[in-house]
C-alpha cells in the first residue's frame, strides 16, 4: 500500500511574537523577514530543502514569500516548487499568507517576453498564477522600469491587474525616486494605490539613502530591502576561501568583483562589530536594514534551514547605538554603491 504522508501542522505560536510591520500607509503588514525564492528554489535544486525553509519560515512568522516569473533556473521553476509546497502544506493558511510575484525580466522569446507592456504584464501574471496554482496574488511588482513604454501603459496594467482581482495589491522594484513619484501619481489618478517599492539595500549599497526612501515615506508607501547580505558577501562565510556551496563559486548572480581584499577587510571588521553584538554577521546585516523606519522588511535568501534560523534571529537585537552605527559607516560606507545599486535578478544563472 502507499505510504500516505501526514498533514504537516503549522506552530501554533507563530504569531506570538508580533514581529511584523505596516507596509506605508496601506492596510498591508508584512513580517519584518520575508523570504525570496529566486536562489534555491529552482528546478535545479533540492525540493525536500525548499520545503523545510518554506515550513520553517512559516513556522517563525514569516508569512510572505517573494516570488517573481523567471526566478530557478530554470526559469519559472521557483513558482512551480512554491505552488507544490503550498498544495501540500500551505493550502489551508492561504488567507495568512502575502504571496508576491512579478514580471520585468525576460521570460518568453519575442517582444512580449520581458518589460513592461501591458500585453507582458498580465500574460506574464497570468502564467505565475499557474504555476502557482494561484487564483490571485497579494502582491504584483513591475520589476524594472520600461524605458521604451509608457510609464501610464505599465500602470495602467497594474490598475488592471488590480481590478480583475489577480493582484490585491502593486508595486515597484528599482524604480529611482523620481520615476517613483510617476508612477505613484498615476496609479493614484486611476484609484490603485502603489503600495510598496522593493529596492537593494545593504551596508555596503545606499543609493536608497539618496532619496529613495525619503519619497517612500512622504508618499506614504512601504519599502522591502532586497539582499540586505550583498547576496552573502555580509555573513561571515567567505572569510577563508569561498565555500564549494556558494553562490559565489557558481557562473551568475554573484559578481566576481565583490570578493576583493579590500572587501573582505571591510567584512573582517564588520564581523568583530557583529560578534561584539552578540550577533552574527548576517543577523547585524539584517538588523542594520530595519534599523531604518521606512524599511517595512528585510528581504533575505537562504540556502538551507540553519542559514535561514541564523538570520531570523536577527530580530533578537535590532537596537543599534550610536557609536556601533558610526563605526559600521567607517568600515561599510559606500563601498559596494556602484557594484550593487544596478542589482538585478535577471542574472540568476540557466
Ligand atoms: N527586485 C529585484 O530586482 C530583486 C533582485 C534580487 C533579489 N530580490 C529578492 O530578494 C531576495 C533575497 O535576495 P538575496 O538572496 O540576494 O539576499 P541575501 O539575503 O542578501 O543573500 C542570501 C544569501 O546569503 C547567504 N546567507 C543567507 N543567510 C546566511 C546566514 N545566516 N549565514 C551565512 N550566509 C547566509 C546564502 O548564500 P549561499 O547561497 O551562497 O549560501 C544566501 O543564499 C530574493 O530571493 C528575491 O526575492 C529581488
Amino acid at each position: 500500500m502507499a505510504e500516505v504522508e501526514t498533514q504537516w501542522m503549522a506552530n501554533p505560536n507563530r504569531y506570538d511574537d508580533e514581529t511584523y510591520n505596516r507596509c506605508g500607509k496601506s492596510g498591508l503588514i508584512l513580517p519584518k523577514i520575508t523570504l525570496g525564492l529566486w536562489q534555491n528554489f529552482g528546478g535545479v535544486d533540492v525540493y525536500e530543502t525548499q520545503r523545510a525553509m518554506i515550513r520553517r519560515a512559516f513556522d517563525r512568522g514569516v508569512f510572505h514569500f517573494d516570488l517573481a516569473n523567471n526566478y530557478g533556473p530554470p526559469p519559472g521553476s521557483a513558482e512551480e516548487n512554491f505552488g507544490k509546497v503550498l498544495a501540500q502544506d500551505l493550502k489551508r493558511h492561504r488567507d495568512e499568507l502575502v504571496i508576491s510575484t512579478k514580471a520585468g525580466y525576460r521570460m518568453w522569446p519575442g517582444p512580449f517576453g520581458e518589460w513592461g507592456s501591458r500585453k507582458y504584464l498580465i500574460s506574464s501574471l497570468d502564467q505565475s498564477l499557474q504555476r502557482m496554482g494561484l487564483d490571485y496574488v497579494d502582491i504584483f511588482y513591475s520589476h524594472r522600469v520600461d524605458p521604451n513604454t509608457p510609464l501610464a501603459e505599465t500602470m495602467g496594467a497594474l490598475d488592471q491587474i488590480v481590478r480583475s482581482g489577480k493582484a490585491l495589491y502593486v508595486g515597484i522594484s528599482s524604480y529611482s525616486p523620481e520615476m517613483t513619484r510617476q508612477a505613484h501619481a498615476i496609479l493614484k489618478d486611476l484609484g490603485t494605490p502603489c503600495v510598496i517599492h522593493q529596492p537593494s539595500y545593504s551596508m555596503v549599497n545606499r543609493w536608497v539613502e539618496e532619496g529613495l526612501l525619503d519619497t517612500l515615506s512622504e508618499l506614504g508607501m512601504g519599502c522591502i530591502a532586497f539582499s540586505p547580505l550583498a547576496q552573502g558577501l555580509l555573513t561571515n562565510k567567505y572569510l577563508n576561501g569561498v565555500p564549494e556551496e556558494s553562490r559565489a563559486a557558481l557562473e551568475g548572480s554573484f559578481q566576481p568583483g565583490m570578493l576583493t581584499e579590500e572587501n573582505l577587510n571591510r567584512v573582517r571588521a564588520l564581523n568583530e562589530i557583529a560578534k561584539r553584538r552578540g550577533q552574527t554577521l548576517a543577523q547585524m546585516a539584517i538588523a542594520w536594514v530595519l534599523r531604518r523606519p521606512e524599511v517595512t522588511s528585510a528581504l533575505i535568501g537562504a540556502r538551507h534551514v540553519q542559514q535561514l534560523d541564523n538570520s531570523l534571529d536577527a530580530l533578537n537585537n535590532l537596537e543599534f547605538s550610536a557609536e556601533e552605527l558610526a563605526e559600521i559607516d567607517k568600515y561599510a560606507g559606500d563601498a559596494g554603491v556602484n557594484l550593487w545599486q544596478q542589482s538585478s535578478d535577471s542574472q540568476a544563472p540557466v
